[in-house]
C-alpha cells in the first residue's frame, strides 16, 4: 500500500497509485459492509474527533460510522456547543485536543487551508472533511468509487460536472482525482459559476448542458452555494432550472448508459429534477453515500498505518 503522508488535505498532489491503493482499500470495505462483517480491532484505543464548524449530515454520520465500525472511540465536537462560540481561536481549540492525544482529527471549516493549519499544530492525523471552497477529498474518493463500480474504470471516461463550479469543494477535489486519473473531464455551467482556473486545471468549458452533456458517461451535478456566494450570480431557480437544471430532456444527449450523481444536499427542482433523482437505474446518489462510508473507512485504516501509538 502506498499513501505517503501523514494527513489527507487535499486531492491536488496525490499519484495515481495512491489513489488507486485507497480505492481498492475502499472498495473491500464496501464488500465487508455489504456483508455484515466488522472489523472491530482496527482503530481498537484510537481517538477520533470529529470537528465540524460547518453544517453537515453524510460526511460526519460516515465518518463516525467509519470510526465505529473500525473499533475507535468517536468524539463528535458540534462547534454550536463548544468553547469556539465564546471566542476561542482555531488554533486554542487546536491545543486542547491536542492535550486529548486524539488520534484522528477529522475537519470541516468555512475557511479554505484551516485542516492544513490545523495540522501544522497537532499531533493527530489530519483528514479534511471539506475546507471553504478548497478541496473534499473523501468526496472525490467515494465519488471515484462509486464511477469505477459502474463503469469498472475512470481513465477514458467523459465526466459532466454541472452547476456551481466556482464555489464547490466537492468539484475541485473530483477535477484533480479525476484528470489525474486519466477521465476526460467537463464543467458545465452559466460563466458566473466557473472559475477561472477551470483551464489550468485540464478540463472543459461549457456554458450549454445540451453540448457538455453530449456522450457523457457520468453526470455529476452540484448545488448552488448560495451561502458563499457575494451578490446575485444566478438569476431566479426557476430560471437556473430551464437552463442547468438536469431533466429527462437533457439527460437524454448523454449516453444512454449513463449515470447521475450528486454529493448531496441536493435542492430538487433547482438543479435536478426529483424523477431523475429518484430514478431507479441510472440515478446512484444513494450508493454514493454508501461508499461514503466505505471510502472513510479506507482512509481512517490508512492513515492509522502510519501513526506512532501515542504512550
Ligand atoms: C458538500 C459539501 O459540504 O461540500 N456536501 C457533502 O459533503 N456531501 C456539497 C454541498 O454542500 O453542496
Amino acid at each position: 500500500m502506498t499513501y505517503p503522508r501523514k494527513h489527507l488535505l487535499a486531492i491536488e498532489g496525490l499519484e495515481p497509485p495512491h489513489i488507486a491503493d485507497l480505492l481498492d482499500l475502499a472498495e473491500s470495505y464496501a464488500l465487508l459492509n455489504r456483508s455484515g462483517k466488522t472489523q472491530r480491532d482496527l482503530l481498537k484505543g484510537r481517538t477520533l474527533i470529529n470537528l465540524f464548524f460547518e453544517d453537515s449530515t453524510r460526511t460526519r454520520t460516515s465518518f463516525e460510522l467509519a470510526g465505529k465500525r473500525l473499533g475507535a472511540d468517536v468524539i463528535n465536537m458540534s462547534v454550536s456547543t463548544s468553547s469556539v462560540n465564546k471566542g476561542e481561536t482555531l488554533l486554542d481549540t487546536a491545543s486542547t485536543l491536542n492535550a486529548m492525544h486524539c488520534d484522528l482529527l477529522v475537519v470541516r471549516h468555512g475557511q479554505s487551508g484551516a485542516p492544513s493549519l490545523l495540522s501544522q499544530k497537532v499531533d493527530a492525523a489530519v483528514i479534511n472533511a471539506g475546507d471553504g471552497t478548497h478541496e473534499h477529498p473523501t468526496q472525490a474518493l467515494l465519488d471515484a468509487l462509486t464511477i469505477r463500480r459502474h463503469k469498472g474504470r475512470l481513465e477514458g471516461l467523459v465526466v459532466a460536472i454541472c452547476g456551481d463550479i466556482a464555489h464547490s469543494r466537492v468539484a475541485r477535489s473530483n477535477m484533480h482525482l479525476l484528470t489525474t486519473m486519466g477521465s476526460r473531464v467537463r464543467v458545465v455551467g452559466p460563466p458566473t459559476l466557473i472559475p477561472a482556473e477551470a483551464a489550468r486545471l485540464g478540463v472543459e468549458v461549457f456554458h450549454d448542458m445540451k453540448a457538455g452533456l453530449a456522450g457523457a458517461d457520468v453526470v455529476m451535478m452540484l448545488r448552488l452555494q448560495r451561502e458563499r456566494m457575494s451578490g446575485g450570480m444566478v438569476p431566479s431557480a426557476r430560471e437556473f432550472f430551464r437552463f442547468y437544471g438536469l431533466d429527462a430532456e437533457k439527460l437524454a444527449h448523454a449516453k444512454p448508459d449513463s449515470i447521475v450523481m450528486h454529493p448531496g444536499p441536493m435542492n430538487r427542482g433547482v438543479e435536478i429534477d426529483s424523477a431523475i433523482a429518484d430514478h431507479p437505474t441510472r440515478s446512484v446518489i444513494g450508493e454514493q453515500v454508501e461508499m461514503g462510508v466505505a471510502c472513510r473507512m479506507a482512509v481512517l485504516d490508512m492513515l492509522a498505518r502510519g501513526l506512532r501509538r501515542n504512550v
